[in-house]
């Protein structure tokens, strides 16, 4: 008895799962993931821009000069681990420091300026794990690298509302707007926070207690309850700004209020990475506040040079593609899927599988999307496998129809059937299927030398 529960104890192993935090797109949500991407394609190749990866790693000194020491993200949430030659490198948490660093490498100063960029890509984070946060989610973004003008800003968060509109989530998003000056009408604001916070430590939290010395506007972001309280009575940045960035601001929002998008003005947005000049936005569920905003951008005039380039202006965006599904899916936006299949192709005896074999070839050529149950089953078992697959059409061949060269084609949801000739097949399934449904995919035809 005791060898018995020995035995079933040994075979008894522990079926592996994703990682904490991690998660599989499976092909329900891919579903999503494509028609979000086709989106983000065709809105970027409207606008000029052109797409760049740059690796999943970077050495680590790209994110902590670019984001910041102090950040969330460079303090608590990169992965970071060391080479085999001991070299320090981490997985990317947000794509405009690698695009800075890609833009530098490679010359692009000497494009004509500025040069538009967007990106779709995976990005890590060792957030903690909660809905709309996970440490592997993909973003995409836009990066316009080379000219400083409001008509710019403006521009990035046209091409980010009008992706919202398409992904039919607008109407549950506000855009938060703000500005956050240059560096130096910061360092002012920044020595006011610090008198402000004086004698308030205790109240903070430990974050909070080690930022305020490093970089008190991080205590402005943080989302822990007594800071955000004593957040909300800080002095407004507004009031310390300089000239040229309140005049810039007032010329973006010209161009907002030209173009009719709405914003709300918010002068304690500040986002959570230190590389932001001047501009500042993210759009927010209207229901839950920052607490997920779905993407968010503005100007980095400062960092090219940061980054051991020669000072460029820039402004950009990004977004998370899983918060933006997760709204879809909560206002019951569908998205075509283009997975369904026309023809199940199903057959008896060998003879009638080599036959199927050429067929199935000719009818996926034809832009019929098609699958060939060529298992061992009955025709019985292979035709409750169609019905399951939810085709229109079942091709059915057996010993009959390879003697006679025929095949006989089933209107699954009537039950009628048709035999004809083996050849005819495709023909008569295009026409049954309609022209305008067909995946037709000749990459051939497009390709040139
Ligand atoms: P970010 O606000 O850190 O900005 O991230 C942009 C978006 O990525 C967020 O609004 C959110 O939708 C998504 N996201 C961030 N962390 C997570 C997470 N743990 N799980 C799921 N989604 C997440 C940036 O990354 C900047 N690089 C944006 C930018 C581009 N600024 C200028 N150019």
């Amino acid at each position: 008895m005791a060898e018995k529960e020995e035995k079933s104890e040994e075979k008894k192993i522990e079926a592996f799962r994703s990682p904490r935090g991690v998660h599989d797109i499976l092909p329900m949500d891919h579903e999503y993931h494509t028609f979000i991407k086709k989106v983000i394609r065709h809105r970027a190749r409207q606008a000029g821009f052109r797409r760049i990866s740059t690796p999943i790693f970077e050495a680590t000194d790209v994110f902590k000069r670019s984001i910041g020491d102090t950040s969330d993200i460079v303090s608590k949430e990169m992965y970071t681990f060391e080479d085999r030659k001991g070299r320090s490198l981490t997985l990317k948490p947000e794509g405009t420091a690698g695009v800075v660093r890609a833009f530098i490498q490679h010359g692009m100063q000497e494009l004509p300026q500025p040069v538009l960029l967007y990106y779709i890509e995976p990005h890590f984070r060792y957030d903690r794990p909660q809905k709309g946060r996970y440490r592997q989610f993909w973003q995409f973004g836009f990066e316009v690298i080379g000219e400083s003008d409001p008509a710019l800003d403006a521009q990035i968060i046209q091409l980010a509302s009008k992706i919202n509109e398409d992904l039919g989530i607008s109407g549950i998003l506000s855009l938060q707007l703000n500005t956050i000056g240059t560096p130096e009408a910061r360092k002012e604001y920044m020595g006011i926070l610090q008198d402000y916070y004086a004698g308030k430590e205790r109240s903070l939290c430990d974050s909070c207690k080690v930022r305020l010395d490093k970089n008190p506007l991080r205590l402005l972001d943080c989302k822990e309850e007594d800071c955000v309280i004593l957040a909300q009575l800080a002095p407004v940045m507004r009031d310390y700004l300089d000239k040229e960035s309140v005049e810039y601001h007032e010329e973006l929002v010209g161009y907002l209020d030209e173009i009719g998008i709405e914003y709300t003005e918010n002068p304690k947005l500040i986002r959570g990475l230190d590389y932001y000049t001047k501009t500042v936005f993210e759009f927010w569920d209207k229901d839950n506040g920052s607490q997920n905003a779905i993407g968010g951008g503005g100007r980095y005039d400062g960092l090219l040079e940061l980054m051991g380039g020669q000072p460029t202006p820039a402004v950009g965006y990004a977004a998370g593609i899983e918060r933006i599904i997760a709204n879809m899916k909560r206002e019951r936006i569908r998205v075509p899927s283009k997975d369904t299949l026309h023809v199940f192709v199903a057959q008896l005896g060998n003879e009638a599988k080599k036959k199927c074999l050429g067929l199935i070839d000719r009818l996926r050529d034809s832009g019929l999307k098609t699958m060939g149950a060529l298992g061992k089953g009955s025709i019985n078992v292979q035709l409750r496998l169609a019905d399951k697959f939810k085709v229109p059409y079942t091709v059915l061949i057996g010993i009959t129809e390879v003697r006679e060269g025929t095949a006989i084609i089933r209107d699954m949801e009537i039950g009628i059937q048709e035999t004809l000739d083996m050849e005819d097949v495709p023909e008569r399934l295009v026409e049954l299927i309609g022209e305008e449904n067909l995946d037709k995919y000749s990459p051939g035809e497009l390709l040139y030398s």
